[in-house]
């Protein structure tokens, strides 16, 4: 058996919003390993840069020309030295030179590939034997600001999270309920809803901003009570696409209110204890980390989690860690770039008690090696969407990882369970 890598091969594919991207294989002398990376649409500011100059194409040649030759004759099971060598190889702080999504395929290719040449799976491979707790869904059926078209609720998603059930299979069943339960209203709500839905498989419909509330409040009491465990929701707020620098505002289009920083938390307030919300993200701009902090300290019982805020990078995590903005951070592992980057600010975090949260993008490819991850390093939830192609394909990774561990199968530990 042996985990030296031979060769890399990149390709172009194309994600489920048909955009171009990279994907990599990894090839060792006992073994195999495929990554395809995703990209978002509502992206933070401090994300690392998607790609080189010339897009995906001069990616690719830089992998054939540049990093293939260099990383050829390296151990894939040394995943650090893997990763440093793309710092090296790249040269700047946000991987403009080979593109964080090139970085981000090679990494989880290169572990892939490891986990492979010993006959692992990823998540055994980088957890060990103690990796047997399975993350809860959490899993989009409303889309609006960003992610929408036309008029639609001017937060971003309104999000189920059933954390009542005992296994992960009970709790993504609960999801496509819930996802049903929402359509079936919409379609009694609104005259104009035709059943579209976002790239994330979430429905998009003509409703405002808060009565969107009183729809997965009733689907999420529903199928609690026919599944006899609490379904929790909660909301992706993306502030920071609501935001107006200028004005100093929070802009409801479909509302048609501002918000000052004041008022936005006395409203999100105001929400989470009306409907019990157990998730809020982003619920002001990027760089407002004081307010985060206050409603953190304010708020009872939900998880303030931050995307844009932090972006997966431990400096920007540690920035909040000093205030207490927060007590959960999503995980996206293409906006740091690697996966011991990743790795790094998901430890970061469990150390100073936030919740990980591993997330998909909307743009995402049928990749499901995020759901490795949760298990890999028991992060709580993944947020991944309920339905659509990509989403499906790592819920059902989970749902095999699940069947794969048998009676050594449980759920993750949840703060707000
Ligand atoms: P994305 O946004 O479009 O950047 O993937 C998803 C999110 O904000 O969580
Ligand atoms: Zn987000």
């Amino acid at each position: 058996m042996s985990s030296i890598i031979e060769d890399l091969i990149a390709r172009k594919v194309f994600n489920n919003r048909g955009e171009e991207t990279i994907e990599v294989d990894v090839i060792t002398t006992s073994g195999f390993g495929r990554a395809s990376a995703p990209a978002g649409k509502s992206r933070g500011k401090a994300e690392v840069v998607y790609y080189p100059q010339g897009g995906v194409d001069a990616a690719i040649k830089k992998v054939d020309e540049l990093i293939a030759p260099e990383l050829a004759g390296l151990n894939a099971d040394f995943q650090e030295e893997i990763d440093n060598s793309l710092h090296e190889i790249d040269g700047s702080t946000n991987f403009k030179n080979i593109g964080g999504n090139t970085a981000f395929s090679i990494s989880l290719a290169n572990a892939e590939a490891a986990a492979n040449s010993h006959g692992l799976l990823l998540f055994q491979f980088l957890g060990g034997n103690a990796a047997t707790s399975l993350p809860y869904p959490l899993g989009n059926c409303i889309s609006g600001g960003l992610h929408a078209r036309g008029k639609s609720p001017d937060f971003q998603e309104y999000l189920a999270l059933p954390h009542g059930a005992e296994s992960f299979l009970e709790a993504a069943s609960a999801n496509t309920l819930i996802h049903k339960k929402i359509g079936d209203a919409l379609k009694k709500k609104s005259e104009s809803f035709n059943g579209g839905k976002s790239d994330e498989g979430a429905w998009i419909a003509n409703i405002d901003t808060v009565r969107a509330f009183d729809v997965i409040a009733k689907a999420c009491e529903e199928v609690g009570n026919e599944m006899d465990f609490e379904c929790g929701f909660g909301i992706d707020a993306a502030c920071s696409s609501m935001w107006k620098e200028k004005e100093e505002k929070y802009v409801y289009e479909n509302e048609g209110v501002k918000r000052d920083s004041g008022e936005q938390l006395e409203f999100l307030l105001d929400l989470i204890e009306k409907y019990h919300l157990t998730y809020v993200e982003d619920p002001f701009h990027e760089e407002d980390f004081e307010s985060f902090a206050e409603l953190t300290r304010k708020s009872k019982n939900c998880l303030i989690c931050g995307d844009d805020l932090f972006t997966t990078n431990t400096e920007r995590l540690n920035n909040g860690i000093k205030i207490n903005a927060g007590n959960a951070i999503i995980i996206k592992v293409n906006q740091i770039g690697t996966l011991s980057d990743a790795v790094e600010t998901i430890e970061t975090a469990q150390r100073h008690g936030y919740d990980p949260v591993v997330s998909h993008r909307s743009g995402d490819t049928c990749d499901w090696h995020i759901a490795h991850i949760c298990v890999a390093y028991k992060c709580p939830i993944i947020k991944t969407g309920v339905v659509e192609g990509a989403r499906i394909a790592k819920v059902n990774e989970l749902i095999r990882i699940e069947h794969f561990l048998g009676n050594r199968a449980k759920m993750a530990h949840l703060k707000i369970r």
